[in-house]
């Protein structure tokens, strides 16, 4: 890093030097060079040293409520883009985080929140394409590029990026190779964000209304998944669906088990859990995803307007039997957990 630097440099000026100056305006900008160099160099490795020195000072103090883990001090990582130069940047640590999630469960919103600080880059759901999950090698190759800083989209912040991550779904190819990846999170620092939704009864009415809509385009012929005007959002939250009742338990229990199971595999890795409730209900728990990824506080913000609110017996055409097929089991809760909204 310290030798691009200085290679930078060196170009730099050299460029501006006309053709035919004299041997000792040469020598001038050459000694300039190097004395600038010198002074970068050890700019830079004053930084490295103080921030991992507060790094193991602020520990107990930054993380209680956080498990104590041998990874709990990530590694620092300084990333060598191929595509561009980190430039001022080039000593500022990258954290590399991967928001862990499923469908319909405010990753998006939550994904936004996080893009709006300005040294998060986030680059969406980047395993949604098929080829880039099939096989161990292409997870591994595409993470790496991610996580060098090298992928471009419109949420690339490139040089003064801090945090640098991706959201994931369990199901694009995480829980499938999972033991490959938590190797990879392990040997290069990635720490796991989970978001999940507590009220998985809620997510599943977010899930058969999405996928109605697929079809139905509500808005004007258009598919929306997501919205930032309330008026679409009152559209989309029109259609009620009906929940087949003899799938309901089976397919509550099948997501428990996944995020059980996703939360057991990835255990000895750097993590958070989040929920989306917890999320939508106070703002500042944000701050703790903040804290966890060592980024300094700031407002987040999301134009995304939330499609269901309310009470969940509005939403659901059959509720008397959802209701009914729920009570007296141990997911009945998700039919009185209704939660204020702002
Ligand atoms: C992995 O998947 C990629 C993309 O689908 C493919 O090109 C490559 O041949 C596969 N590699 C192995 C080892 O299967
Ligand atoms: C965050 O970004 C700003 C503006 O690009 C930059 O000045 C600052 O150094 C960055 N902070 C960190 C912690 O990288
Ligand atoms: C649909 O189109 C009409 C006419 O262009 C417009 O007035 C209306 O606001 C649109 N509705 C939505 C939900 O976009
Ligand atoms: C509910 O799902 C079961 C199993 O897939 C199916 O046999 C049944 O017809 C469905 N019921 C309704 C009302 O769609
Ligand atoms: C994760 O590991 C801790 C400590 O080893 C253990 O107490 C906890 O039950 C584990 N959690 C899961 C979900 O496996
Ligand atoms: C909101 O979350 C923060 C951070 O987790 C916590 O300290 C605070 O007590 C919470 N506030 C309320 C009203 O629950």
């Amino acid at each position: 890093m310290v030798d691009d630097l200085n290679n930078n440099k060196d170009d730099n000026l050299i460029v501006k030097v006309p053709k035919k100056s004299p041997l000792v305006v040469r020598m001038v900008v050459l000694a300039f060079a190097m004395v600038c160099g010198v002074y970068i160099c050890s700019i830079c490795l004053k930084q490295i040293s103080t921030s991992t020195k507060v790094k193991f000072t602020n520990l107990e103090f930054l993380e209680p409520s956080f498990p104590k883990l041998k990874h709990e001090i990530p590694k620092l990582h300084y990333p060598k883009p191929e595509t561009f130069s980190r430039a001022e940047c080039a000593c500022n640590p990258v954290r590399d985080f991967a928001i862990l999630s499923m469908q319909r469960s405010g990753s998006g919103w939550f994904e936004t929140l996080l893009n709006s600080h300005i040294n998060v880059s986030s680059y969406g759901e980047i395993f949604s394409n098929k080829d880039r999950r099939s096989n161990i090698t292409s997870i591994v190759k595409t993470l790496d590029t991610i996580y060098n800083l090298d992928w471009f989209n419109s949420a690339s912040k490139n040089e003064c990026s801090a945090a640098v991550g991706l959201k994931w779904m369990l199901n694009q190819g995480l829980m499938a190779n999972h033991k490959e990846i938590v190797d990879y999170f392990n040997q290069n620092g990635v720490s796991a964000i989970f978001l999940f939704r507590r009220n998985l009864l809620r997510r599943m009415i977010s899930v058969l209304a999405n996928s109605y809509d697929r079809d139905a385009k509500l808005l004007n012929g258009t598919h929306k998944s997501h919205t930032h005007s309330p008026h679409e959002a009152e559209i989309l939250a029109k259609y009620k669906p009906t929940i087949n009742a003899t799938l309901l338990i089976p397919t509550l229990k099948k997501e428990e088990d996944t995020t059980r199971k996703a939360l057991e595999y990835f255990n000895n890795t750097r993590h958070i859990i989040v929920y989306y409730e917890d999320l939508v209900q106070n703002r500042t728990k944000l701050m703790d995803v903040l804290r966890f990824l060592r980024l300094p506080q700031r407002e987040l913000k999301s134009r995304q307007v939330k499609i269901h609110k309310g009470s969940l017996a509005e939403q659901v055409a059959n509720w008397d039997d959802v209701h009914n097929f729920l009570k007296g089991t141990p997911y009945e809760n998700f039919i009185h957990s209704d939660y204020a909204m702002q």
